[in-house]
């Protein structure tokens, strides 16, 4: 069977982990006797350059008709400078919202390997696996009005829930609790915000669809400070979409690198986009020594949710954790031991172990 998938490499770094995942994707259809098409299009940055726009419409309509989506990063120094509209972040927030993604996934889990590239002590990262249920269209990010007033002297962002938005994502949150060690915890600014007063209510009015699951409040200011400092009693965060992008960096730090950290994006109509959680990474774009595993694992994401392939998705992780294991690692983690190697070699690394299993 063929599966059509739509490639967003978009801006920095994006175009060489892209590139690492399409040889992984191909090295499992060959194993697997499946075969993808891929079709790359422009978003973000260089779709600024080339279109005139951060998410032009022939993006968005190949991205409806495909069976998932890869995307690398979007953003650079080069369009900073852009009134907001045409922002590459803009290209971002407009396929989420355009394929209707509203529930981003990132998995936290540490390599004991890399253990010691974290600045956080080993025996607090230690056993830490989490996952962070992140609402992704809806909130701060997309409320209007979000602009500065004629005279310049005063500015206003809008924050917006519908019940609707609340209920999706925390249905999904406690499912994704029930497939884990069915522990939730949702995360609001319920002392002070009308919008997490609504979550906690939905949050609370659903425990009885849920009854396996056991379920906690934190407020978002503690929650930051015990991710660092008892990372292990979580399991599941659900939470709001500008909640979730600061804590899903902050938990990074549990990993020893944000290019580790893999995410999954989905909708209600059945497409999921998969994307690294880490940025464009200007500073070392066009150098070969990015870190390519977050995009690699994102594929592995893409197979499990998007095409059913359980199986595949386990080989590729499995061949992520077993070059770990071998001590090899990109530039960005500060590893006391073991080798230092680049995009392609790592890239290469998983290849190789990958047509080396059983399939
Ligand atoms: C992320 C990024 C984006 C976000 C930016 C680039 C718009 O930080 O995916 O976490 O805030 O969602
Ligand atoms: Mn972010």
């Amino acid at each position: 069977m063929q599966k059509q998938i739509v490639l967003l490499p978009g801006d920095g770094i994006g175009a060489e982990v892209i590139a690492s995942a399409q040889e992984v994707l191909t090295a499992i259809a060959n194993k697997a006797d499946y075969s993808f098409s891929f079709e790359t299009y422009d978003i973000g940055g260089v779709a600024v350059d080339k279109h005139g726009s951060p998410l032009p419409e022939e993006t968005v309509s190949a991205c409806s008709q495909a069976d998932a989506v890869l995307l690398g990063a979007v953003g650079g120094p080069k369009w900073d400078q852009l009134p907001s509209h045409l922002r590459p972040e803009r290209g971002l927030l407009g396929i989420r919202k355009a394929l209707g993604l509203y529930a981003n996934l990132r998995p936290v889990k540490g390599f004991p390997k890399l253990l010691d590239s974290s600045p956080l002590k080993e025996e607090i990262i230690q056993g830490s696996d989490l996952l962070i249920v992140r609402e992704l269209t809806g909130g701060l990010y997309f409320g209007t009005p979000s602009e500065r007033s004629k005279d310049g002297e005063s500015v206003v962002d809008t924050l917006v829930y519908t019940k609707a938005e609340i209920e999706r994502i925390v249905d999904k949150a406690f499912q994704s609790a029930q497939l884990r060690r069915k522990h939730l915890t949702s995360v609001d600014k319920a002392n002070v915000l009308e919008s997490s007063k609504l979550w906690r209510e939905i949050v609370e009015s659903k425990r009885a669809s849920y009854p396996d699951v056991t379920v906690d409040h934190l407020l978002v200011d503690a929650a930051a400070m015990k991710l660092i400092t008892n990372p292990s009693q979580f399991d599941v965060i659900v939470t709001e979409n500008m909640f979730g992008d600061i804590l899903s960096d902050e938990a990074s730090v549990l990993t020893g690198s944000l290019g580790m950290l893999p995410s999954a994006s989905l909708s209600e109509s059945g497409i999921g986009l998969y994307e690294p959680a880490h940025g464009s990474a200007p500073d070392i774009a066009g150098k070969g020594i990015a870190n390519p595993i977050a995009m690699i694992l994102s594929a592995a994401m893409m197979l499990r949710y998007s095409l059913q392939m359980e199986q595949e998705a386990q080989a590729i992780e499995t061949a992520v954790e077993s070059i770990i294991n071998q001590g090899y690692h990109t530039a960005d983690l500060q590893v006391k031991e073991g080798q230092i190697v680049k995009t392609k070699e790592m890239t290469n690394l998983i290849v190789d172990f990958i047509q080396s299993i059983k399939l």
